[in-house]
């Protein structure tokens, strides 16, 4: 009994100091991602734009820091980055816990529950059954109905899982990207009234490692830069087995008829969405005014265990998708969601061509910090690197290895990594160079835009070629900046507020 009663009383008072910090001001707390107020977060749900508002839903659990009670947790925005957090959505109940999906706006009421009703279609998970469940709300995501037919699909299955709706305009017709997660396999099926679907078509691909199960698909149309051609995009979550160790993303573009995507890519071809350790989950958004993704910031090596409090999990940039054509190949397009330049005040400008004096007038500015933008160009005859969160030993390091032609990221001292055996890691993307001129015999010219933010870098290299985002945990005080190696030209250097 008094062990009973000491146990709740610790229970409550974690609680409530819990509840009492509010400031996100805590020291890993990112000032302009999105991370809930408290307790756990992991996956991007729902993601859709309605009458002016991004709606971001998120895997959450309402009782603690760690994974359990999967339920929809919920924020708004008029811009993708300032984020109000509303009460949950779609609660565990009953029936079962609220896995991931997405959400439509029904402009044409196909489903009878109202005109612009949002619908949000999931999984609903039991530890035996994971089957398709749609809720509505036509109050623009204020409060939810789920629909008494449920579920709308039950193939009987326990892994099937993460539905991805759209509307498909030349067929009329909603169409389902879902997974068999253990069995590797994306299913297709397409409904007219997002109540009765009808199997179409499937997806497998029969080259990835030995534990990666299939989570998180999305489908979306985009347009080819330059051509008047348009090609479908495939993206998938991996649960394990990526170059960067765990969990990640890999991408395919091709076709989509209506009823199943099909692609030249052939086995082997193994395109990455990102190349840092912490990018999962990222879904696109429907109805929006351009193709926009958002994903989760985070590995489930460590998810469970990285050293925030009172919330754990946070979503990675929003990011704007393009595809290009490039000699043999589409090839996707990555850059941060431009609706972040509002955010951003100028702070340091620097052209030249000596390191030594850009070091110098980094410190004689005073320039350093914890949550900016950094964007660089350099001319490279040889390796650069720059270092960022440093103070001491400590730092995270991105740099460009000529020889190798790769881009990294290395964490390994950046602060707090001990928590896990798998967190401390240097990451790395190919990335060739182009020429800079017609005299030039090495390809050299490197752009590279990096976003700090408290508890994590993202970079983005040549204009979308490759992408890196990680998470760090570094000391408060770790905020000076350090170029290293020649061929720095330009470097820009944005403050970026606060959201909170
Ligand atoms: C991906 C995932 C999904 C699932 C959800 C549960 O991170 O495992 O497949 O729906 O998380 O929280």
């Amino acid at each position: 009994m008094i062990r009973q009663i000491l146990t709740l009383l610790l229970v409550s008072t974690a609680a409530f100091a819990q509840r009492t910090d509010t400031t996100y001001r805590q020291n890993y707390r990112p000032q302009y991602h999105f991370s809930p107020r408290i307790n756990w977060t992991n996956d991007p749900n729902g993601l859709v734009y309605h009458n002016g508002e991004y709606h971001l839903f998120f895997q959450y659990n309402p009782f603690g820091i760690r994974w359990g009670h999967m339920t929809w947790g919920h924020a708004v925005s008029p811009d993708l980055f300032n984020w109000k957090e509303l009460k949950p959505a779609i609660p565990e109940d009953k029936d079962g816990m609220a896995f991931s999906g997405s959400c439509v706006v029904d402009s044409k009421n196909t489903s009878g529950f109202g005109t612009n009703a949002m619908v949000a279609i999931y999984t609903n998970h039991t530890e035996k059954i994971q089957s398709q469940y749609i809720a509505y709300s036509l109050d623009n995501g204020r409060t939810w109905t789920k629909y008494p037919g449920n579920p709308v699909i039950d193939l009987k299955e326990k892994d099937f899982r993460d539905p991805n709706v759209i509307w498909h305009e030349p067929s009329g017709r909603w169409i389902m990207t879902v997974v068999l997660s253990t069995q590797r396999k994306a299913l297709f099926f397409a409904s007219r009234n997002l109540k009765q679907w009808e199997r179409t078509g499937e997806f497998a691909f029969a080259d990835n490692g030995p534990d990666g199960i299939w989570e998180c698909p999305a489908l979306i149309e985009l347009p080819v830069e330059g051509r008047k051609e348009k090609k479908w995009l495939l993206l998938l979550s991996l649960g394990g087995g990526m170059p960067a160790g765990g969990t990640g993303m890999r991408y395919w573009i091709g076709d989509f008829n209506g009823k199943a995507f099909r692609t030249d890519m052939k086995p082997g071809d193994v395109r990455l969405v990102d190349y840092g350790k912490d990018y999962y989950a990222a879904i696109t958004f429907n109805h929006a005014p351009k193709p926009l993704s958002l994903g989760w910031l985070n590995n489930w090596q460590y998810a469970n265990d990285i050293p925030t409090t009172p919330f754990r999990g946070a979503m990675t940039l929003p990011r704007e998708l393009k595809i290009v054509r490039t000699k043999n190949a589409y090839e996707l397009r990555q850059l941060p969601a431009s609706q972040i330049r509002p955010l951003t005040s100028d702070s340091f400008q620097w052209r030249g061509i000596d390191v030594a004096e850009l070091n110098k007038s980094l410190k004689d500015n005073r320039i350093k910090g914890d949550s900016y933008v950094l964007t660089v160009e350099a001319d490279l005859t040889a390796d650069v690197a720059v270092a960022v969160r440093k103070a001491g030993e400590e730092e995270t390091v991105i740099g460009y290895d000529l020889a190798r032609q790769e881009l990294y990221v290395d964490r390994t001292k950046s602060g707090n990594t001990k928590f896990h055996k798998d967190f401390p890691a240097r990451t790395s993307a190919p990335l060739k160079l182009a020429t800079t001129g017609a005299n030039s015999l090495i390809p050299t010219r490197l752009k590279l835009q990096i976003f700090v933010d408290r508890s994590s870098v993202e970079v983005f290299a040549n204009d979308g070629q490759v992408t890196l985002t990680n998470l760090i945990f570094p000391g408060p005080n770790s905020q000076a900046i350090e170029f290293r190696g020649e061929g720095w030209r330009s470097v820009t250097l944005r403050n970026v507020e606060s959201v909170w």
